[in-house]
């Protein structure tokens, strides 16, 4: 059985690849610590959704591992040796990006690390030999044109 590995498994895009890929026959893996729920509160979870893929599909698992986390993510990877990557996990709001308060605290190390982990993920599937059709990122992961 193929396997893929999607990053922001719970989040808009990466459920709706986890529903497909199941739905295809594949073993899927997600990566989601509900970071969402953390930039938007209670109503931006994405517990529901990861819990919705679980009871639907068997051949879904969920790691709540932290994408900043580089040595959680490349001993899953590692293990896993998944065919596909789809790498979503983000903060999608470009808004949110471009507020003074969310630079003024910090959150600049955040899209660091986010735009770090993306180019060590990128490099070590050269190495793993895993396809990467979608990597789904934004404004503030890539910078400003
Ligand atoms: N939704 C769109 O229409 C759209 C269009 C173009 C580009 N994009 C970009 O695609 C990316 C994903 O968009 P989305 O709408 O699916 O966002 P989303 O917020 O719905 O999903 C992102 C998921 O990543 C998870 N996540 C975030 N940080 C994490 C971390 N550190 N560790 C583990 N998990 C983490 C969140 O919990 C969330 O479930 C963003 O960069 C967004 O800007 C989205």
């Amino acid at each position: 059985m193929k396997k893929i590995l999607v990053t922001g498994a719970g989040g808009l895009i990466g459920s709706e690849a986890v529903d497909y890929y199941c739905s295809q026959g594949y073993e899927v893996t997600g990566i989601d610590n509900n970071q969402r729920q953390v930039f938007f509160g209670e109503k931006g979870s994405t517990l529901f959704r990861l819990t919705q893929l679980k009871d639907k599909h068997k051949n879904f698992t969920n790691f709540e591992i932290d994408i900043r986390d580089k040595n959680a993510v490349l001993s899953l990877v590692k293990s896993l040796k998944p065919n596909i990557l789809i790498h979503t996990a983000a903060q999608p709001s470009h808004d949110k990006a471009a507020s003074k308060f969310i630079c003024a605290n910090s959150n600049i190390d955040l899209y660091k690390s986010i735009l770090k982990l993306s180019i060590i993920l990128f490099n070590s599937s050269w190495v793993l030999k895993i396809k990467i059709p979608l990597v789904s990122k934004n404004l503030p992961i890539l910078g400003q044109p």
